[in-house]
């Protein structure tokens, strides 16, 4: 039986993976702030699941929990990092871009970093974090979540060259949603939001592949394309 750990499994695309890998018989980790959620979440599961309160917006215990959970598992395949907040913040507040900076970036780099050190020393692995389409431009109304999903894009892309230095089949996907319909999609003028299940459907498939990279739903490879081509002068004005 393969396992897996989750961080941010107690609700939105870090919960449907959960279920997904659980009916694909995986013993899966599940983590998070809300145990309560985790509880519930754990009465659905059909194989093995363990529990872990984890908040990574203090890394230093963070990181201990998740080793702590890996040992409880003995071992984990795949380590799929979806916690993340995001706030649009037209004010700049500063309580709300510290949050996004300490859960996006600090606290995604502190879970990386011990899913990574976790596979260099078992020789094989798979990373997977849940980035953003948000990842390739900045954003006026919510500038700390498109920059945090830079880093998080960039960081992958350095753990990905480092495996492929070492020689080791360590496996580092990065997943670039557009809008999916959880807690997280906020705000006026979204669109082709995709069904939960939809999405991480795709996501499991991709993580099924191995892929490096992957747009969520498909189609947002148009978009992510768009973003990447649109002249400065442009797009600063929409
Ligand atoms: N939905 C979208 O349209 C969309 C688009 C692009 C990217 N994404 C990304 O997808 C990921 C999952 O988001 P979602 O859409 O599924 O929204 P969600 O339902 O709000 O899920 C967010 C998850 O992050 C966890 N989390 C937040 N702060 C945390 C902390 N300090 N420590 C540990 N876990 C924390 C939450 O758990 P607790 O609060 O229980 O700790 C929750 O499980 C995020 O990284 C988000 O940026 C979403």
């Amino acid at each position: 039986m393969q396992s897996a750990v989750i961080i941010g499994a107690t609700s939105g695309i870090g919960r449907e993976l959960a279920k997904i890998l659980s009916e694909n018989n995986y013993v899966v980790g599940i983590a998070g702030r809300r145990t309560h959620l985790l509880s519930e979440l754990q009465k659905e599961l059909p194989n093995k699941s363990v529990i872990k309160y984890i908040d990574v917006s203090s890394p230093g215990d963070a990181m201990s929990q998740l080793k702590e959970l890996f040992s409880e598992i003995g071992g984990v395949d795949l380590c799929i990092i979806s916690s993340g907040v995001g706030f649009i913040s037209p004010d700049l507040q500063w309580s709300l871009e510290k949050e996004v900076i300490d859960v996006n970036v600090s606290g995604f780099a502190a879970m990386a970093n011990v899913a990574m050190n976790h596979f260099f020393q078992r020789g094989s692995g798979h990373l997977v974090a849940i980035s953003s389409v948000a990842a390739i431009r900045g954003d006026g109304d919510s500038p700390s979540y498109n920059a945090s999903k830079a880093f998080i894009s960039n960081y992958m892309e350095g753990l990905r060259k480092r495996a492929r230095k070492l020689n080791l089949p360590i496996v580092v996907t990065d997943i670039k949603p557009g809008f999916v319909a959880t807690a997280m999609a906020k705000g006026d003028g979204l669109f082709w939001v995709a069904p939960l299940p939809k999405a991480a459907q795709q996501i499991f498939n991709v993580i099924k592949r191995k892929k490096s990279h992957a747009y969520i739903t498909k189609r947002w490879r148009l978009i992510g394309w768009l973003l990447k081509v649109i002249p400065d002068f442009i797009y600063d004005r929409i």
